[in-house]
């Protein structure tokens, strides 16, 4: 009887023992690969392509319409390959693509690869949506980039916000998240992850991408606005914060505001902590140092800009800005005017629009409608008399958004360069928030109403460039 108690006993043990060092036993996980990008782009399809991942017997395909993967093409499901790469075949010409891998070895499979967009050559034979303001403007004899104002938090994929980006603009400007308040945290310290994903996603998408913008008196961190250095110090902090935000997006980042709104209202020059601490000729040293740095970067390409808002209907402002800019174009530094267009149905007039954008393009320069809304309640008047946006003030906002876009599609080909409207639906515009503007109250300046509905300004946009 103790002989067999012992021999249960030993049992149980080499038992727990076995199951103990089972348990110990560590099991590697299967690395997620990095997918590559593609090879052979055709109009029929493309080679797709990954890295090796240890311990893989094969690696799992998915090709999808969608960036969210819920289009998934047939045949590419899932699809087995053993290979590091495999032609993806029988697709559509013209039409954007995504694909990504998983890794399997015989008993486990990894988690998802990055996501790699690629476009099909040739024509696609679905038909574009001619209402679609990019389709409509694309067709044109001499287009433009029709831009939006994106935060980051707007671009999750396959939400009806990037549906519309998508379908409908060409180009996107940050609306805050690019400016140094939001990049720069210290001196040579930076926080690139939110502007990163604006920039990632126009790159993936083939959207263009505007830089909005380098030096605003609006957007000074504190660290720099309360510098206790020397002023020669404070121009250098300014000349390396360009220096390495140019940089950091040479060939991602296709144009730069520089300077954002360094004239005041009176035409004189804005008392900013730039010209306090960097004099007169600051306007230049900034456009000089992001030239400079994009050189350096052998990005060669890049646009500079000056953008300011309030031209057209302010004469003082108006010649204050294009002595500015006359400097720039001695000293050679710039490409491009942008004009917000902070607009209200009431003004400014078309002939006043015209005369302002044509003295830029007697200069040769670029234009770039840079921040376009249309205000029907300028200082809140209107809802003295009524809150809602009547028949009458949506036609009157339509009418001016035809006529803006009108002008601009009628500027040289060679002074175009985009039509950006600031925000996408009218409850997330700054304009009903703006203390500045005297305005809190209701608007409706954009072209989406707050349910993603197309409203007549859109209308009016498109009419424009008939
Ligand atoms: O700074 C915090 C940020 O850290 C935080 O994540 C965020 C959360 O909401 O709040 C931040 O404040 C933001 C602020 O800019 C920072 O400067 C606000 O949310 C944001 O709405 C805000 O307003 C922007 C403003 O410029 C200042 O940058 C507006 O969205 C934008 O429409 C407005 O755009 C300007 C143009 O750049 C230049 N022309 C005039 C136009 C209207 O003022």
């Amino acid at each position: 009887m103790k002989i067999k108690f012992l021999l249960l006993l030993s049992s149980l043990f080499f038992f727990l023992n076995a199951c103990s060092k089972e348990d110990s036993t560590v099991i590697e996980n299967l690395e997620n690969p990095l997918a590559n990008a593609p090879k052979d782009v055709n109009d029929n399809g493309f080679r797709a392509k990954w890295n090796y991942v240890s311990k893989s017997k094969s690696y799992l395909l998915d090709v999808s319409t969608t960036e969210n993967f819920s289009a998934l093409v047939p045949n590419y499901n899932s699809k087995e390959v053993t290979d590091l790469n495999e032609v993806v075949v029988s697709l559509t010409g013209g039409t954007q693509y995504y694909y990504r891998v998983r890794a399997k070895s015989e008993t486990q499979t990894s988690g998802y690869s990055n996501v790699i967009s690629v476009v099909t050559t040739g024509t696609s034979n679905v038909p574009e949506d001619p209402t679609f303001l990019k389709v409509k403007v694309n067709k044109l004899a001499n287009p433009f980039f029709v831009g939006m104002a994106v935060k980051a938090n707007q671009l999750n994929a396959g939400s009806p916000y990037d549906v519309i980006l998508k379908n409908e603009f060409s180009s996107i400007s940050a609306e805050y998240e690019m400016k140094m308040d939001q990049i720069s945290v210290a001196s040579g310290v930076y926080n690139w992850t939110v502007a990163d994903k604006i920039v990632a996603y126009g790159n993936t998408n083939n959207i263009n991408v505007h830089g909005h913008a380098l030096v605003w008196h609006n957007s000074v961190p504190s660290w720099l606005a309360n510098y206790a250095g020397t002023d020669a110090e404070f121009s250098l902090e300014v000349k390396k914060y360009i220096t390495d935000v140019v940089t950091h997006y040479k060939g991602k980042v296709k144009s730069w505001d520089v300077v954002n709104e360094s004239i005041a209202d009176n035409g004189s020059m804005r008392n900013t902590v730039f010209l306090r601490r960097m004099g007169p000729n600051y306007v230049n040293d900034c456009f000089k140092w992001a030239r400079e740095a994009a050189n350096a970067a052998a990005d060669t390409q890049l646009l500079l800009f000056y953008n300011d808002y309030a031209t057209s209907d302010n004469s003082n402002k108006q010649n204050a800005v294009y002595t500015l800019i006359d400097k720039l174009i001695t000293d050679k530094l710039i490409d491009g005017v942008g004009f917000q267009m902070h607009n209200t149905i009431f003004a400014p007039s078309k002939i006043q629009i015209e005369k302002d954008l044509n003295r830029a393009v007697t200069k040769g320069l670029k234009i770039h409608i840079s921040e376009l809304d249309m205000q029907v309640n300028p200082g809140n008047a209107q809802s003295n008399l009524t809150a809602t946006f009547t028949n009458e003030l949506r036609l009157a906002q339509k009418a001016k958004y035809k006529e803006i876009v009108k002008i601009y599609n009628a500027l040289p080909k060679a002074n175009k360069y985009a039509l950006t409207v600031w925000g996408m639906k009218d409850n997330e515009s700054w304009i009903p928030f703006s203390t500045e503007l005297n305005h809190p109250g209701n608007d409706w300046p954009l072209l989406y109403d707050s349910n993603f509905a197309i409203k007549s300004s859109h209308t009016g946009f498109l009419e424009g460039l008939d």
